[in-house]
């Protein structure tokens, strides 16, 4: 009997990486709930197109309580659910706080509440090292502690880690892991699913990819002054398909009831830091494209480098990286001509 996994946001980008994993590991099945504002229901066949699994998919908005709660009524027996559906653009927050706080937080509250009501034992929470702001020493560890949030998108993700740790005291029954990504980047390995970023993207990855296949003329490196070993900031990226497969160990160590207590929280990272000039010469070197790219002032709400220790989810979760940078570019750029391609047979 295989663990039927709610997988919010599932047709997003981690989300749904993370339902390819869960299908390759064999032991679980994966449902999508997702209102596809910011993704769309084609990655539903992209996923099947991939592991040859037609993922179901309900298109509801988890604000909207009645609507989402029908969807605990059809599906019975849930394991667990992966909660990653959240706006998730720094600068956009920056503009739209009451949307953010909004959206990110009553779609929590309906989540934790459905599980509750509908005795879900394990709860997964898709959170952010943007919590922890601007780090006083590197690299960051769980015990870091979190700083003031640098923008409302943060800030969010900070309460809602406390909105969990006060459900959790009270339902002692439910299992619940709580896992901050650092710079999720790159596409599965295939190359058939990958991130669909907005046309003008904020990330670093995609706008080298844009870059790099002519959507856009070049790309601006933002800031080369920072006190680090380029004078260009350093984060730490990390392999969607790694992040993907991390929800898979903290689904076992929930399912396991292999935690201390029942809401427990996770760096997942690489550990390595690399600045934004290594990664534009890592596109360089696996591609043997000269990217176009000019040098330039600092973007506004920029933390100088951040990057993890993840000795805790290694040796707690049994998790680990399989990607190195070069699959991360290598994956993202594969991605990028499948793109082009999907958009030329369109014309
Ligand atoms: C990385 C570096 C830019 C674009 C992200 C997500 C956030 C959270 C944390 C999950 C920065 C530089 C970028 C460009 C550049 N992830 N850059 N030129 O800011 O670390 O935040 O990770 O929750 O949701 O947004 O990532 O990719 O935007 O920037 O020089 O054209 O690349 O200044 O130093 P960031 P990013």
């Amino acid at each position: 009997m295989k663990h039927k996994i709610l997988v919010t946001g599932g047709t997003g980008y981690i989300g749904s990486h993370t339902i390819i994993e869960l299908i390759r590991d064999g032991r679980f099945e994966p449902v999508a709930v997702d209102n596809c504002s910011r993704s769309t229901a084609n990655t539903i066949n992209r996923i099947k197109k991939i592991t040859g699994v037609q993922v179901p998919l309900y298109k509801v908005d988890i604000c909207d309580k009645e609507a989402f709660f029908k969807v605990f009524e059809e599906e019975k027996n849930i394991c667990g659910v992966i909660h990653f559906a959240a706006f998730k653009s720094v600068p956009e927050s920056m503009h739209e706080p009451l949307m953010y706080y909004r959206n990110n937080l009553n779609s929590l509250e309906n989540v934790l509440d459905a599980c509750a009501q509908y005795h879900v034992p394990n709860f997964i929470f898709s959170s952010s090292c943007s919590i922890y702001g601007e780090v006083p020493k590197l690299p960051v560890s769980e015990s870091t502690p979190v700083g003031q949030a640098f923008c409302p998108y943060a800030h969010t993700k900070q309460i809602g880690e406390e909105i969990i740790r006060y459900f959790a005291a009270i339902h002692p029954e439910m299992n619940n892991v709580i896992l901050r990504y650092f710079n999720p980047v790159g596409a599965d390995m295939s190359g058939l699913n990958g991130e669909l970023s907005p046309d003008k993207p904020n990330n670093l990855m995609p706008i080298i990819m844009q870059a790099g296949i002519g959507r856009i003329d070049k790309m601006t490196v933002f800031g080369t002054d920072y006190d680090t070993k380029d004078g260009s900031c350093i984060r730490d990226y990390i392999h969607v398909s790694d992040i993907a497969r991390a929800h898979i160990c903290a689904l076992l160590y929930a399912i396991e009831h292999r935690g201390a207590n029942n809401c427990d929280v996770f760096n997942l990272g690489s550990g390595n830091g690399v600045s934004v000039l290594e990664m534009i010469h890592a596109f360089e070197e696996v591609t043997g494209i000269k990217l176009n790219y000019e040098l330039g002032g600092r973007r506004e709400g920029d933390i100088p480098a951040i990057y993890s220790n993840s000795a805790k989810a290694a040796e707690k979760l049994h998790w680990s990286c399989q990607h190195d940078i070069r699959d991360m570019v290598t994956s993202a750029w594969k991605w990028e001509q499948e793109l082009a391609k999907e958009r030329k047979a369109e014309k």
